[in-house]
């Protein structure tokens, strides 16, 4: 559908930004439900950040996507946060009321989704779960896993401060792991999540031996290009269920488009797809 003078826009904030999947995404979606709608992508150097964000305003966009490097300065910007958006200090999702922006932050949603829709039988409350990575990403699987209820949830990071800093902000059941020791903490696991770029097409594969890891235990990556990282090829060779990192892209960007433009949309196999497909 071809917008009108009338269209409710919105789009994503990012430097740079034209390998977002987010414009497809969710334009796929304004042409399945005939919204009469436009969602940009609007490539905004960090210095630009804020002006840009009040031109947009003032020009009537109904709210943002925000990705990287913007994460951070967005979640300072913003009038309100969500308690999701406070507890892992950023905001992906911009929502303009009344000249107002309310900052929230839809990545540990799109995690938790993307599991449950990956792998419905899998419960949280069954075993301990291993974190790779402490970025910012990081942050955000860590607040879906204990908000989900992992009794356990062991964390190792090249840098271990980082590790330690997230265990410090999110307490109880994080435990802080070696990173040399990160092949023996997949004992007794009942999740194993890759939050590093390693893995990403470009880097090198990660480095971990699986042999102490149980044959059932659920194995996910948040990179997804390649949509089947070397962790997830290893891991369905020895058995165990996986889910990809595409699904918490999917996810993720289901809160802002209902906000945006007033439809609950849905991730299916076309959605998939079709973003694929780019
Ligand atoms: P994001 O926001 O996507 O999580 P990030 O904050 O840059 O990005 O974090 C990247 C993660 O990948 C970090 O956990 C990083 O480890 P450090 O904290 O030690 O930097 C991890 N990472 C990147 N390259 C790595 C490598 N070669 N070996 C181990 N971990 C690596």
């Amino acid at each position: 559908m071809i917008p009108s003078g009338a269209a409710k826009l919105a789009g994503v904030l990012g430097w740079p930004v034209e390998h977002s999947l987010s414009p497809r995404l969710h334009g796929h979606w304004l042409e399945r439900y005939g919204i009469d709608g436009a969602y940009l992508p609007l490539p905004v150097r960090p210095a630009d950040f804020t002006a840009a964000v009040k031109g947009l305003v003032a020009a009537g966009f109904r709210g943002f996507n925000v990705t990287l490097p913007h994460k951070e300065a967005a979640y300072a910007l913003c009038d309100a946060l969500d308690d999701s958006a406070r507890r892992i200090a950023a905001v992906n999702t911009i929502v303009v009321e009344e000249g107002r922006l309310l900052g929230r932050n839809s990545d540990a949603f799109g995690f938790a989704e993307n599991l449950r829709a990956g792998c419905p039988t899998w419960r949280a409350a069954a075993g301990p779960a291993l974190l790779l990575g402490a970025g910012g990403a990081a942050r955000a699987v860590v607040a879906a896993l204990l908000d989900l209820g992992v009794p356990e949830l062991r964390v190792a990071n090249r840098t271990e401060a980082r590790a330690a800093s997230l265990a410090e902000t999110f307490g109880g059941a994080l435990r802080v792991v070696d990173w040399q020791e990160r092949a023996a903490a997949c004992a007794g696991l009942n999740l194993l999540v890759n939050t590093t770029s390693l893995g990403l097409a470009g880097q090198p594969p990660l480095d971990l031996d699986l042999a102490a890891l149980p044959p059932e235990t659920l194995v996910t990556d948040i990179v997804y290009k390649p949509l089947q990282t070397p962790l997830l090829v290893e891991a369905t060779a020895r058995g165990n269920p996986t889910v990809d990192g595409l699904g918490m892209l999917l996810h993720q960007a289901r809160p802002g488009f209902e906000a945006w433009f007033g439809v609950a949309p849905e991730v299916d196999e076309t959605l998939r797809a079709f973003v694929l497909s780019a």
